[in-house]
């Protein structure tokens, strides 16, 4: 029985965790914070008073939602990237009428499956055409959709989870797809310091929940013996961005696939970095990838920021 409920090693996850672990600051990639129970706790976390993201870029999306609806055209496709629950997306589904399809493209399957069902019954309508698919690298939609006008939508300041280098070019592949030529993205902007490690370390744990989660998953999909009560959550603000760590609580070893990985008291992994970004910094990131700030939507405490992109003229 017991033998029956043991999950298959999940190749890809044992590999990069070999490689991530190996780094001198070892690292994990927050792709895979994302199971089902990963995806759970992140909405649990939108619920949460620290987090003010999800809820400041829901009221700018409501705010501004006809606007927004209009960007893509009649018979047009929505193709949203790290979807998630959809939930905020509904409002611009609910504006939007006139789409000719929503393509949710997400990493957690099951996830993404279980809200695509859901929003089939809540717009019986609408064409929701889900694509399980890793948005680091080249993204393939249905050839249905060859030829039909779409527009790119990047919420929940899921770019700040890449690399400097990594956001741009998922941008310049978003550039060079199909049809694309408009892209709503959803940024946290800077802000004082002390509010975004409470919004990164809440008083009830969710957040450190969440990133131990991933000691959770390497333990049942890689094979790995993480105890959990060995690491402690840490979220620290650095430059541009609050970096989130599993700090060692003690000198370690851990099996990983056949192999034994050392931790020191004190030694972190790196599992997430969540950047900020101003008005500049993001005209820059657009402008690299080739595109141009055509519209900016903000809350009045300028806390979040939704853009829109457009192709920059040859
Ligand atoms: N857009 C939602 C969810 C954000 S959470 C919101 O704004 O609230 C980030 C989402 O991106 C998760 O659903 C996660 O599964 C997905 N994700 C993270 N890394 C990904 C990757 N590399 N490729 C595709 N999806 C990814
Ligand atoms: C999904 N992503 C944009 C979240 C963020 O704020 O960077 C993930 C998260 N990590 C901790 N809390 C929320």
């Amino acid at each position: 029985m017991a033998k029956d409920s043991v999950e298959p090693i999940n190749s890809a996850l044992l590999a990069d965790a070999l490689a991530g672990l190996a780094q001198p600051q070892k690292q994990l990639s927050p792709k895979w914070f994302y199971d089902t129970r990963g995806s759970e706790l992140f909405e649990e976390i939108t619920q949460l008073d620290e987090y003010y993201p999800t809820r400041t870029e829901a009221a700018i999306l409501v705010a501004h939602a006809d606007q927004l609806a209009r960007l893509v055209p009649p018979g047009g496709v929505l193709v949203e990237l790290g979807s998630g629950a959809s939930v905020k997306t509904r409002t611009l589904l609910d504006a939007g009428g006139h789409f000719g399809a929503y393509v949710p493209i997400d990493i957690a399957e099951e996830f993404l499956m279980h809200t695509a069902q859901d929003l089939r019954r809540r717009y019986p309508d609408l064409n929701v055409a889900p694509v399980m698919a890793d948005f680091t690298s080249a993204i393939t939609l249905p050839s249905t959709f060859d030829g039909v006008p779409k527009t790119a939508f990047f919420p929940g300041s899921t770019i700040g989870n890449l690399a400097p280098q990594a956001a741009i070019d998922l941008l310049s592949r978003m550039h060079d797809l199909d049809g694309v030529d408009t892209f709503v993205l959803g940024v946290d902007l800077v802000k004082d310091r002390e509010e975004l490690i409470r919004a990164y370390d809440d008083r009830a744990g969710v957040t450190a929940a969440f990133n131990l989660n991933i000691l959770e998953r390497l333990n049942r999909e890689a094979g790995a013996d993480f105890g959990l009560e060995g690491f402690a959550h840490e979220a620290r603000w650095i430059e541009d961005r609050i970096e989130m760590h599993l700090v060692s609580r003690r000198a370690q070893s851990v099996a990983l696939g056949g192999t034994v990985i050392h931790f020191q008291a004190g030694e972190s992994i790196h599992t997430e970095s969540c950047r900020k970004y101003t008005q500049d910094s993001l005209r820059a990131l657009a402008d690299a990838a080739g595109w141009v700030v055509d519209d900016m939507f903000a809350d009045s405490d300028w806390r979040f920021m939704v853009a829109v992109l457009k192709r920059k003229p040859d």
